[in-house]
C-alpha cells in the first residue's frame, strides 16, 4: 500500500504546458489509492479540459469559484481547504505563484490556497527566463518562507525551444516528494510493531468464531508509525487491506498463532500498538471433521480463555512502550483506565464501538487517549488522520521516556 492511500488530494492545476503531465500524475496518486479533488484555473481549462481530469479522478472537476460536491453539504473553497489533507498546484506558473505570494484570491485555486492550513506544495513551469526573474525568485522566497514546498523545477530542453532550468519535474518524482510531505521523522528508525484486524478461532475445519474488526485502524497505525520513519513490523489477522509499503507483514489467524508471533519478536521492538480486536476466547476442542446439523439439534460449545497478548508484552523485562486499545460500546473511559491499569500498558485508547457512525467496519475513528494521571481528546475523524495524530502523541511520550531513562541518576 503507498503511504498515499487514503489522502485527500487537492490537484491545482494552472494554464501551461506542463499541464498534461498533471493528467498523468493524477493516474499515478488514483491508482495509490488518494482521493484526488482537482481544481482548474480558467487558463488550464485551455491546455488540458476538465473532462480528462473527470475521467481520471472520478469527480467532478472544480473550476473558478464553483461549488462542487465532494462532501454531503458541497464545497467551497473553505470546504475544500478543510477536506485537503494536501494542496499540490502542478504546474503552477509564475502568474499563479505571484498571486499567492501576494495573497490575492481572486479564483477558486488561489482561495482555497488562501484558506489553507495544511501543508501547500508548488511544481513550477515555465520559461527559464521567467524562472530566473527577480519577481519569481522573490515571490518564491515568500512562499518558501511562509512554510510552502517547492518541488522542481529541472533543467532541460523547454517547449518554447529555450533549455534550462524550468520545466516541471517528472510526476514518478512530484509523487514522490509529495509523499515524503507526510514523513515526519520523528520515529526515525524506531522498531515498531503493530496487530491489527480479528483474529479466527476455529471450531471444525471450515467454520470459525471472529469479529467484525475491518484491520483498518491497526493498518493506519502501521502508516502512520512508517510516515514517522520508523521500522514496522505489522502482525494481521485476517483482513482484505494491503499491506502498507515498507513494513514487514506477517499474517496470522487464531489468538494463539498472534500470540506466538507478536512475542517471538516484541523484545525487539521499542513501541508495541496492540490494535488487534483478539478473541477472548477459543473453542475448548474443535471438531476434526466438519461438523453436521444432522448430528446436533442442539450444539454446545465450550470456550476458553484465550491469553491476554497486550498483558504478556507488557510483562517482559525491558518491555517495549506498550499501547493498548480499549474498545467500548459503554463506559468507555472507566473501562479504558481499568484495562490501562490492569494490563501495565504505558497508554490506552478509547474507541467507542457499536454505533452507527465509529468502530468496527467504519472509515472514522473517536480515540481518547488514557496515561497513568492524565488525558488527551485526540478527537473524530478519518482513521487515517486519527493515526497520525496518534502516533505522533506516542512518539512525544515515548522519546520523553527515552530522554528520562537515559539522563544520569541523581
Ligand atoms: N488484547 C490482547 N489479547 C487478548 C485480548 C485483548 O492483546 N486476548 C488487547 C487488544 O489488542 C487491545 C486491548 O487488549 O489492545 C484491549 O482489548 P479489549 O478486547 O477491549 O479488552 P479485553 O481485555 O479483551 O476485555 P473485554 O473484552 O472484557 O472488554
Amino acid at each position: 500500500m503507498s503511504s498515499m492511500a487514503g489522502k485527500q488530494v487537492v490537484l491545482g492545476v494552472t494554464g501551461g504546458i506542463a499541464a498534461y503531465k498533471s493528467a498523468e500524475l493524477l493516474r499515478l496518486l488514483v491508482r495509490d489509492g488518494a482521493h484526488v479533488q482537482v481544481v482548474l484555473t480558467r487558463a488550464a481549462a485551455q491546455f488540458v479540459g476538465p473532462r480528462t481530469y473527470q475521467a481520471l479522478s472520478g469527480r467532478r472537476v472544480a473550476m473558478e469559484t464553483d461549488a462542487v460536491s465532494v462532501e454531503p453539504g458541497g464545497m467551497d473553497h473553505i470546504a475544500l481547504a478543510h477536506w485537503a489533507d494536501v494542496v499540490l498546484v502542478a504546474p503552477a506558473t509564475a502568474d499563479f505563484m505571484a498571486r499567492l505570494a501576494h495573497g490575492l484570491a481572486g479564483d477558486l485555486l488561489s482561495s482555497l490556497c488562501l484558506a489553507l492550513e495544511k501543508p501547500l506544495a508548488l511544481a513550477p513551469a515555465m520559461n527559464r527566463a521567467m524562472w530566473e526573474h527577480p519577481a519569481t525568485r522573490a515571490n518564491l522566497a515568500l512562499l518558501r518562507e511562509r512554510g510552502a514546498a517547492v518541488f522542481g523545477p529541472e533543467d532541460g530542453a523547454q517547449a518554447c525551444g529555450d533549455q534550462g532550468p524550468g520545466r516541471m519535474l517528472e510526476v514518478a518524482e512530484l509523487r514522490r516528494c509529495l509523499e515524503s510531505l507526510f514523513h515526519t521523522g520523528v520515529l526515525r528508525s524506531v522498531p515498531v510493531l503493530v496487530s491489527a484486524g480479528p483474529t479466527r478461532e476455529a471450531l471444525d475445519p471450515v467454520r470459525y468464531l471472529g469479529n467484525y474488526s475491518s484491520g483498518r485502524m491497526g493498518y493506519a497505525v502501521a502508516g502512520a508509525a512508517l510516515e514517522a520513519g520508523a521500522q514496522v513490523t505489522l502482525i494481521s489477522g485476517p483482513v482484505s487491506l494491503e499491506t502498507p509499503a515498507g513494513a514487514r507483514c506477517v499474517s496470522v489467524r487464531s489468538a494463539a498463532e498472534m500470540r506466538d508471533a507478536v512475542l517471538a519478536v516484541a523484545p525487539v521492538h521499542r513501541i508495541f500498538f496492540s490494535v488487534a480486536a483478539v478473541s477472548d476466547y477459543r473453542c475448548d476442542t474443535p471438531a476434526p471433521r466438519k461438523i453436521r446439523k444432522e448430528e446436533h439439534e442442539v450444539l454446545q460449545l465450550r470456550l476458553i480463555r484465550n491469553p491476554d497478548i497486550l498483558a504478556e508484552v507488557s510483562g517482559i523485562p525491558e518491555a517495549p512502550f506498550t499501547v493498548g486499545f480499549a474498545a467500548e460500546t459503554e463506559g468507555l473511559l472507566e473501562h479504558a483506565r481499568a484495562k490501562l491499569l490492569a494490563k501495565g500498558l504505558d497508554l490506552i485508547v478509547a474507541n467507542p464501538v457499536g454505533g452507527a457512525e465509529y468502530g468496527f467496519g467504519r472509515r472514522h475513528g473517536d480515540l481518547t487517549l488514557l496515561w497513568e494521571g492524565g488525558s488527551l481528546v485526540l478527537g473524530r475523524d478519518r482513521k487515517e488522520l486519527m493515526a497520525r495524530r496518534l502516533v505522533r502523541e506516542v512518539a512525544r511520550r515515548y522519546l520523553e521516556r527515552e530522554t528520562a531513562d537515559a539522563a544520569p541518576a541523581h
